[in-house]
C-alpha cells in the first residue's frame, strides 16, 4: 500500500504542509505495529511543534510527519508483538520514542495513511466506536485519565464524595473529556469556556458554566468555590491566584506546565512539612495501552465519548490547523485519511 502523508520540511505557518507519497517504507520491527490509518486527530501540541514554539524544549528534525492520535487497522506486526494481530481495529497515541532514523525522515506521525507505533501504545477499538471517535480520544482522554482521573480515583478511595471540581477550558479537546470524567465520579462541576459552548458542556455534565470573556468572571469563580480540584486546562490561571478558592487539601492541576508550576509541584512535599496541604501538580501525558484499556471500559459503560467539532480530509490539513489555532470548534478536530 502506498503511504501518503502531510509533511513539513521546516517550522512555519499552517501553510507549510505538503502532501506527498515520496516516503520511506515503514516496516515494523520487534514490538512495533504498522497501522493503516483511517482517521487521525489534531492536538494543540501539533501546531506548537509546527510553528516552532517548542523548538528549544522539544527540537525537531525535518522532514517530519506530525500528529499523535491514530485509529485504523493493523496491517503488519513485528516479531515480538503478542496481543495485536493483522486486521485488528486499533487506536492510540503514536510512539514518540521511535528513533529519528526513518530513512532521513523524523518520527512517522499520525497525519499519514500508514503509521508505526509500539504495541504497548495501542488497544483495540470498542465495537460501539467509529474510527473517527477513536482518533478523537487518545491524547486528550489519556491526559485527563493520567491527571484528573488519577486524582479523582485517589480522593474517592479516601472516601471523598461529591467533589467540587473547577474545569478551566472545558469545551476543548481535553476539557470535554475532563467534564465527563468528573461526572463519572459524581463531582459537582463548574466549567469555564466561551458562552457559545455552555449548552454543550452542560450536556456533558457541568452544573455551572462561566464565560471567561466577562470582566467579572473571577467573581463568579470565587462565588462557586471552594474547590477540591482546579483543573487548569487552558493554562490561564496560576496556583497562587487559585489558592483562595481551593479547599484546605485541594489540588491545582496545571495542564500547560511552566517553570513556576513545575518547581511548585516538585516542592509540594516540603510545603506539606510546613503545614500547607493545598498543592499543585502538572499534567504530563504519555502513551499507554493500559490506561487506554481503562478508557475503553469508561466508553463501553457509556461514561465518556468524544465531542467531534469538525472533520477535514488529509488534503485540508492547512485549514484544519488554522481552525484549531483559531479555536473555531469545540472538542476535537478529525483528519480523515
Ligand atoms: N500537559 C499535557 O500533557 C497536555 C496534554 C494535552 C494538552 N495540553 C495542553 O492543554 C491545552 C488545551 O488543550 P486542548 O486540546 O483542550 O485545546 P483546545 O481544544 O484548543 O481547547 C482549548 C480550551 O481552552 C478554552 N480557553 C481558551 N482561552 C481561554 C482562557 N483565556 N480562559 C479559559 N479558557 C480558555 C477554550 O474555550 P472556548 O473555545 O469555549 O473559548 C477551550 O475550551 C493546550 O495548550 C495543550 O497544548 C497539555
Amino acid at each position: 500500500m502506498t503511504n501518503r502523508a502531510a509533511v513539513i520540511r521546516h517550522y512555519g505557518s499552517a501553510e507549510c504542509f505538503e502532501i506527498t507519497t515520496h516516503l520511506p517504507t515503514l516496516t515494523p520491527i520487534d514490538n512495533q505495529v504498522l497501522v493503516e490509518v483511517k482517521a487521525a486527530s489534531i492536538n494543540p501540541l501539533d501546531w506548537k511543534i509546527r510553528s516552532g514554539q517548542l523548538r528549544y524544549i522539544h527540537p525537531q528534525r525535518f522532514p517530519l510527519v506530525l500528529g499523535q492520535d491514530i485509529a485504523g487497522v493493523v496491517t503488519a506486526v513485528g516479531k515480538s508483538v503478542k496481543r495485536l494481530k493483522i486486521g485488528d481495529r486499533v487506536y492510540g497515541m503514536v510512539d514518540q520514542s521511535l528513533k529519528p532514523s526513518w530513512n532521513g525522515f523524523a518520527k512517522p506521525g499520525a497525519y499519514a495513511s500508514l503509521a508505526l507505533s509500539r504495541e504497548d501504545t495501542l488497544v483495540t477499538i470498542p465495537d460501539v466506536y467509529s474510527f473517527e471517535q477513536a482518533a478523537a480520544t487518545p491524547l486528550a482522554a489519556l491526559t485527563v485519565m493520567q491527571s484528573l482521573g488519577k486524582l479523582l480515583r485517589e480522593k474517592s478511595a479516601d472516601g471523598k464524595q461529591n467533589l467540587n471540581v473547577l474545569v478551566n477550558g472545558a469545551s476543548g479537546g481535553v476539557g470535554t473529556f475532563a467534564v465527563q470524567m468528573a461526572k463519572a465520579y459524581q463531582a459537582k462541576i463548574t466549567a469555564i469556556c466561551s458562552e457559545r459552548h455552555h449548552t454543550l458542556v452542560q450536556s456533558l455534565g457541568a452544573q455551572q458554566c462561566i464565560d471567561y470573556h466577562r470582566n467579572d468572571f473571577m467573581d463568579e469563580v470565587i462565588r462557586q468555590g471552594a474547590y477540591d480540584i482546579i483543573y487548569d486546562i487552558a493554562g490561564s490561571f496560576t496556583f497562587k491566584q487559585c489558592r483562595p478558592v481551593l479547599q484546605k487539601r485541594g489540588t491545582f492541576i496545571a495542564n500547560v506546565p511552566n517553570v513556576s508550576s513545575l518547581i511548585g509541584s516538585m516542592l509540594t512535599p516540603i510545603y506539606q512539612i510546613f503545614g500547607q496541604h493545598q498543592h499543585q501538580t502538572c499534567a504530563w501525558v504519555h502513551p499507554s495501552a493500559s490506561d487506554l484499556s481503562v478508557i475503553n471500559d469508561l466508553i463501553t459503560a457509556g461514561h465518556i465519548k468524544p465531542v467531534i467539532g469538525q472533520r477535514f480530509a488529509l488534503e485540508e490539513i492547512t485549514k484544519a490547523h488554522q481552525a484549531g489555532e483559531a479555536g473555531s470548534y469545540p472538542g476535537k478536530l478529525i483528519i480523515t485519511v
